[in-house]
């Protein structure tokens, strides 16, 4: 099979498009580099450095295409509540030009990832994909128009069109930014160094961190399963993790105590979130195959800036 990768380069799109070229297929990715990292892509990935809003390149490289995984985004809740032009132009300028252009070269299916946030703050757990959207922020407010769009112009175009609402994701090599980090290595990163982790609000709101292996492999059976035309699927971990349990659990792998500081609550009054994933698997036959411990040991074994923090000091008693 062929696939293309927006946003092949990030966290993500690494995992998907090296296990996909490791199971023998040709991946094209276009990622422009302003969060990716293509280093860490294995050599037989075809790269383009582009934007996923210009079609001339989107053109040539849809050529031949059986599967477009749309990743290509910009990422951060807080940062989208500052800058909601940009991730307007980029997060659904993107998918409108990505659909015009498969659209031209006769593409048949695209698996967009959106996102579990649009659900905001929901009295009852889990959400399943029913649930109406509480959308709190523009990047929530461009991935549920994203989904419209790719539904609505499929329809029209006759691309075949799924969407996964991802969860908290997680695993080696998620990057570190200064502004808004993701939790996870933030955390991580934080406790294995010694510094203190900030938690905002009480320590008991809740998420659902789902390893990155358990998303890349929904990723890859949602571009191949028949049937799922126009379907939403959440994909999480279907378990609920306060705050306060990921620092206890973080501690018991990295075998440091965290120095916990309380600031105000910055969620988006989000105080619950997790995955009913009930769907995924009647559609999917998804199920997650890591804990969040074993996750969490994985990501220290197989990133290096976790490893080499492990080996360079020793636990603090
Ligand atoms: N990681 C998660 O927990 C999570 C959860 C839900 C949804 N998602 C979605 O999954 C996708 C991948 O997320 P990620 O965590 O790998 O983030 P990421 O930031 O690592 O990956 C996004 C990639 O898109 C690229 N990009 C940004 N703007 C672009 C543009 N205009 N043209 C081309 N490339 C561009 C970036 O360089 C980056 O490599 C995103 O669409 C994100 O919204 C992620």
């Amino acid at each position: 099979m062929n696939y293309l990768i927006t946003g092949g380069a990030g966290f993500l799109g690494r995992h998907l498009a090296n296990k996909l070229v490791e199971a023998g297929h040709n991946v094209r990715v276009i990622d422009d580099l302003s969060a990716g990292e293509k280093d860490a892509l294995d050599s037989r990935v075809l790269f383009t450095r582009g934007d996923v809003r210009d079609q001339p390149k989107l053109w040539t490289l849809l050529h031949d295409i059986d599967v477009v995984y749309h990743l290509a985004a910009k990422v951060s809740l807080p940062q989208s509540v500052l800058y909601p032009r940009e991730y307007n132009d980029v997060n659904v300028g993107g998918t409108v030009a990505l659909m015009e252009a498969m659209r031209a070269l006769g593409t048949p299916r695209i698996v967009l990832a959106s996102s579990g946030t649009i659900y905001g703050d929901q009295k009852r757990q889990p959400v399943d994909e029913q649930v109406p959207p509480d959308l709190r922020t523009p990047y929530a407010v461009s991935k549920l128009a994203s989904e419209h769009y790719i539904f609505t112009l499929g329809r029209h175009y006759g691309i075949e069109a799924v969407a996964l609402r991802i969860f908290n994701a997680y695993g080696p090599g998620q990057a570190l930014p200064p502004a808004y980090p993701p939790v996870v290595p933030q955390f991580l990163n934080r406790i294995m160094l010694g510094g203190s982790v900030v938690v905002f609000g009480s320590g008991k709101q809740t998420r659902d961190y789902v390893y990155v292996a358990d998303v890349v492999d929904a990723l890859i059976t949602a571009g191949e399963q028949q049937h799922i035309d126009g379907e939403v699927i959440n994909i999480g971990s279907g378990v609920e993790t306060s705050v306060d349990d990921l620092i206890a659990l973080i501690e018991e792998v990295t075998g440091r105590r965290a120095h916990v500081l309380h600031n105000q609550e910055q969620s988006g009054g989000v105080q619950r979130l997790v995955a009913d994933i009930e769907k995924a698997n009647r559609l999917l036959g998804y199920r997650p195959k890591w804990t969040l411990e074993d996750g969490l040991r994985e990501t220290i074994r197989l990133d290096a800036r976790f490893r080499d923090m492990i080996a360079d000091a020793p636990p603090i008693p």
